[in-house]
């Protein structure tokens, strides 16, 4: 049984009201199934409050009504004042300004709002991004956090030294409610030590490329923390880490990882394994690289009717690119260009006019969601281009597409001409 500091008590006691009393109950439940000991203190989640899987199947409009029932499993109406911990929101279930690009139905459209209303009563942040590190949320080292979705959790903890596990919806806002976490999983020092190491034996230079290591790694070690040992000709940026992590948690569940001499807790390969001897060796060449991409690419033909791309969502310096090799040209009459990126960073885009070239070249560039989580797709869509391994790799099972995968420019060139031409092809 978990350990119950006095205020986590107090709280599960009714002290501090119904909603922090319910949120309470769910964590000590969420605990003892994990065997937590005790809690830690958390003023960082990263909640997912705007989507639901089965948008159709849900009438209530009540706010109040749809957080009991879903996020703290209730059919007593449970009415929050104000969420405690700082938060951000991952996706919800549509663009909320463009959601009829999407295709999205009016009656989405009408839950959406309803739980807009009820963030913004609430204090729950309106970011909508699965990259809440591009967007103001970027915690600091050693700090506890409370984070859902699967891409956006290395991040936390391999680039920044946060610490969190992958959370759901049903454990972030009772999170977010009384400020607490269970200590366990990657809050803990020993279970972030690395276990598998693996030798990168070729140049990882492009996004691409980091996307093919981490869906190969994902595959290798699942849940596992590996430790890249590669040469780099330079720290990869945001962007490279973006494709690494998406990747590596969609083949696998990869949550930590090191990459020796860049990662925080990595300065060595020692530190990197903490006294862990690697439960595998592993080695990363040409034909491992080979193979992941081949994997990736499931479209048979050369022909495509989406681009998609933006997943993660895109940073500022991607939408400056794809604005760059946007520009002056013309999407083929047969493909839909979707672009996805944070609200923020589109404001941005706005201002420094990457969204007018894209918008005149006959693209969209789109915020809060993606097709993947909300299985919107263009009418009639068939075959996606996309730069992202992650896409690549649900597309088939979520939205019954062939994939090609490949780099932006790739990517772009396609939507331009209707035709794929990728590197390896
Ligand atoms: Fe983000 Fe959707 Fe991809 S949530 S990581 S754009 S699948």
């Amino acid at each position: 049984m978990v350990r119950l500091a006095r205020d986590e008590q107090e709280m599960l006691d009714g002290k501090y009201g119904r909603a922090q009393q319910r949120a309470m109950e769910i964590l000590v439940q969420y605990a003892d199934a994990l065997g937590a000991e005790r809690f830690v203190d958390t003023n960082n989640v990263h909640l997912f409050v705007g989507f639901h899987p089965y948008p159709d199947m849900i009438e209530i409009l009540d706010g109040d009504e749809l957080a009991s029932k879903f996020l703290l499993d209730s059919d007593e109406k449970i009415v929050v004042d104000q969420v405690k911990a700082f938060n951000t929101t991952h996706i919800w279930a549509m663009d909320l300004d463009r959601w009829q690009i999407m295709g999205a139905p009016e009656s989405l459209h009408k839950l959406m709002e309803s739980i807009r209303k009820y963030s913004i009563r609430t204090g729950i942040s309106l970011t909508a991004t699965c990259t809440p590190y591009q967007v103001g949320n970027v915690p600091t080292k050693g700090e506890h956090c409370a984070w859902t979705e699967s891409s956006a959790v290395p991040f936390c903890n391999a680039v920044l030294g946060g610490r969190t596990n992958t959370e759901a919806a049903h454990s972030a806002f009772p999170a977010a409610l009384t400020g607490k976490i269970p200590l366990w999983g990657y809050h803990l020092e020993e279970n972030r030590r690395g276990t598998h190491l693996i030798h990168v034996e070729i140049d990882i230079n492009s996004v691409m490329d980091w996307y093919l290591l981490g869906y190969y790694a994902g595959e290798v070690s699942q849940l596992a923390v590996p430790v890249y040992d590669l040469k780099i000709p330079s720290v990869p940026n945001i962007s490279m880490l973006k494709g690494l992590n998406s990747a590596g948690a969609s083949s696998g569940g990869i949550m930590m990882y090191h990459i020796i001499g860049v990662t925080p807790e990595a300065p060595t390969m020692e530190m990197a394994f903490g006294g862990n001897q690697p439960k595998a060796i592993l080695t990363y060449g040409e034909s491992e690289r080979r193979q992941t991409y081949d994997n990736l690419n499931s479209a048979k033909g050369d022909d495509v009717d989406l681009v998609n791309i933006g997943c993660p969502h895109y940073s500022l310096e991607q939408l400056r690119d794809v604005a760059r090799l946007l520009e002056g040209k013309k999407v083929h009459e047969n493909v839909n260009l979707w672009i996805w990126t944070a609200y923020q960073l589109k404001a941005i885009a706005d201002r420094n006019g990457f969204t007018d070239i894209i918008t005149r070249a006959g693209g969209h560039l789109m915020t809060d969601s993606c097709p993947l989580n909300t299985n919107l797709f263009p009418q009639g869509a068939k075959v996606v281009a996309t730069d992202s391994a992650k896409h690549a790799h649900y597309a088939p099972a979520i939205g019954g597409l062939d994939v090609c995968f490949g780099t932006m420019a790739e990517c772009i060139d396609a939507a331009i001409t209707g035709k794929w031409r990728g590197e390896l092809r």
